[in-house]
C-alpha cells in the first residue's frame, strides 16, 4: 500500500447525510455514501445484478436499496441484504481529512 492509493474524491459537504453520491474515477464508478452519524463509505458504483448505477437509488440508514430491483446492499461491508441482488459489493477504505473525503482505490 502506498500514499499514491488514497484519491481525494469529494468535499464533505457535497454529500448530505443519508444520501449516496456517484464518483467516477480512472475509468471506474463508485459510489459514496455518507451515513448517519456522519461516517463515509464507499463502493462500487455498480448494482452487482444487472450493472445499474446504485446512486439513483435509496439509502436507509446504511443500506443502499438498487433503483432497478430493489436489491438492497449493506454498504458499510458490501454485505448482501435482499433478492435479487446475492453477490456482495467491493468496498473502499475512506477517511476524512480536514473537509475533504479520500478514497483508497487500490
Ligand atoms: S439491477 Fe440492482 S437489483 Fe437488479
Amino acid at each position: 500500500m502506498t500514499m499514491s492509493d488514497w484519491v481525494d474524491a469529494i468535499s464533505v459537504d457535497e454529500i448530505d447525510e443519508e444520501d449516496v453520491l456517484r464518483w467516477d474515477h480512472d475509468g471506474r464508478t463508485f459510489a459514496l455514501y455518507h451515513a448517519p452519524g456522519g461516517s463515509f463509505y464507499c463502493t462500487d458504483g455498480l448494482c452487482t445484478h444487472e450493472q445499474v448505477h446504485l446512486a439513483g437509488g435509496l439509502v436507509m440508514d446504511h443500506i443502499i436499496e438498487c433503483p432497478k430491483h430493489n436489491g438492497q446492499f449493506d454498504y458499510r461491508t458490501g454485505a448482501a441484504k435482499r433478492a435479487p441482488v446475492c453477490v456482495n459489493l467491493r468496498t473502499y477504505p475512506v477517511r476524512v481529512e480536514g473537509d475533504r473525503v479520500l478514497v483508497q482505490v487500490g
